[in-house]
């Protein structure tokens, strides 16, 4: 079941292996000319503990001088004060601007280690290694790095394309439920934005997706991994279309700073979907079979539909309109014009947004 997607970037691109073990990733090191340079692993203590060893030991073809570092795992340590330490780990192994960086792990591990990869010597090679669902199928491609900046998501960081992605599935079999959940938020909204009949698909497929059956997997990762390609290889700095990936997540960031990341970025995508979709709704873009189709899907995934009953949505607005997806003082909303089909709307109102947040907060008896 090996299979190898391309993403064009620029003059070149890279390869994206989709495989159920790390035999191939030293060959394909070696191919791209990283033979006895040094090499660190950047991980967090999650997933190293788990997939380190195996990981070195696949290494010893490569190279004598694996070294790694590992930090504390969660979103609360993706900011500056983590890649400070990586900077010292990486100096203190004395990388140069000829070795390599991996990063093992999650969305949080990707974007931290690719950000550090992007600044350290101004720019050396790093090398995805994703164990999430959210980051096979989504942040481990495109080239997005950065870190947090106090309670500002995202707010630091640098366009920066992986040498290469390798994807080792079998390790996504080690998520709990609740970070597997996570990632469908992501591979649903890849459905709602560019492919209804691939919506369709997981919806009818639940069962066997949250079985994590290992070919109706491999389907899935591989469409949102197009979907996720198409789009970045047509606008690689967000200039236009790649801001459709954002659906859900001007609100869902909002939720995730409110509440102060306990929820997880795919569980708040979620939410962020359906205040999105209930303002395409309310607009007539949307029948109502349609937005609470899209609303109640999320549930057989493990994915929340409503916030607690005090939650502020007044709070959540201003945290909306803190975030940078910004264009001249207006947010730029992404909304869905149909089931499948996003666009981009600046005409967004604040009594818009705050009845997309009502939504998640009033229960059904209230409403
Ligand atoms: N760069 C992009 O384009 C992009 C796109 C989407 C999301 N993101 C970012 O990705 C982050 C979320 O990613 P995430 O959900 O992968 O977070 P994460 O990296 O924090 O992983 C979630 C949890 O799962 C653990 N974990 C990871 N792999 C595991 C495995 N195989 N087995 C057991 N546990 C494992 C981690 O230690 C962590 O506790 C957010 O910071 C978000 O902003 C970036
Ligand atoms: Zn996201």
């Amino acid at each position: 079941m090996n299979d190898n997607i391309f993403v064009k970037s620029g003059e070149n691109g890279y390869n994206i292996m989709l495989r159920y073990d790390f035999k191939d990733l030293s060959g394909a090191l070696k191919e791209m000319g990283f033979e006895n340079r040094r090499i660190c692993i950047v991980s967090d203590d999650n997933v190293f503990p788990l997939y380190g060893d195996e990981l070195k030991n696949e290494l010893r073809d490569v190279s004598g001088d694996v070294f790694s570092i590992v930090f504390r795992a969660g979103e609360e340590h993706k900011n500056l004060d983590t890649v400070r330490e990586i900077y010292k780990g990486l100096n203190g192994y004395k990388l140069d601007r000829k070795d390599l960086i991996l990063a093992l792990g999650g969305g949080v591990t990707g974007d931290m280690a690719g950000f550090a990869a992007a600044t350290y010597l101004r720019g050396i090679a790093f090398v995805q290694l994703p164990t999430t669902l959210l980051a096979c199928t989504d942040s481990s491609i495109g080239g997005k790095t950065g870190v947090d900046l106090d309670e500002y998501k995202n707010m630091v960081g640098a366009f920066y394309m992986p040498r290469l992605v390798y994807m080792n599935l079998k390790t996504l079999s080690s998520l709990s439920g609740r970070e597997f959940a996570s990632g469908m938020g992501e591979i649903i909204k890849h459905g709602l934005i560019k492919d209804s009949a691939y919506y369709e698909w997981v919806i009818n497929n639940f069962s066997e997706i949250n079985d994590r059956e290992p070919e109706v997997l491999l389907s899935m990762i591989r469409r949102s991994l197009e979907i996720k390609r198409d789009v970045v290889e047509s606008d690689p700095y967000e200039t236009g279309e790649r801001a459709l990936l954002n659906f859900g997540h001007t609100t869902g960031h909002a939720i995730e700073k409110y509440t102060d990341f306990k929820l997880m970025h795919g569980e708040c995508v979620a939410l962020g979907i359906i205040a999105a979709g209930f303002i395409s709704y309310k607009r007539g873009m949307l029948s109502t079979e349609e937005f609470y189709e899209i609303r109640d899907m999320f549930v057989p995934f493990g994915l929340p539909i409503t916030l607690e009953d005090d939650a502020e949505p007044e709070k959540i607005l201003s945290l909306t309109k803190s975030d940078k997806k910004m264009d001249n003082g207006r947010i730029r909303f992404i909304l869905l014009k149909k089931v499948g089909k996003a666009y981009i709307d600046t005409t967004v109102t604040d009594d818009e947004i705050l009845s997309g947040i009502r939504e998640l907060i009033i229960s059904d008896e209230d409403r």
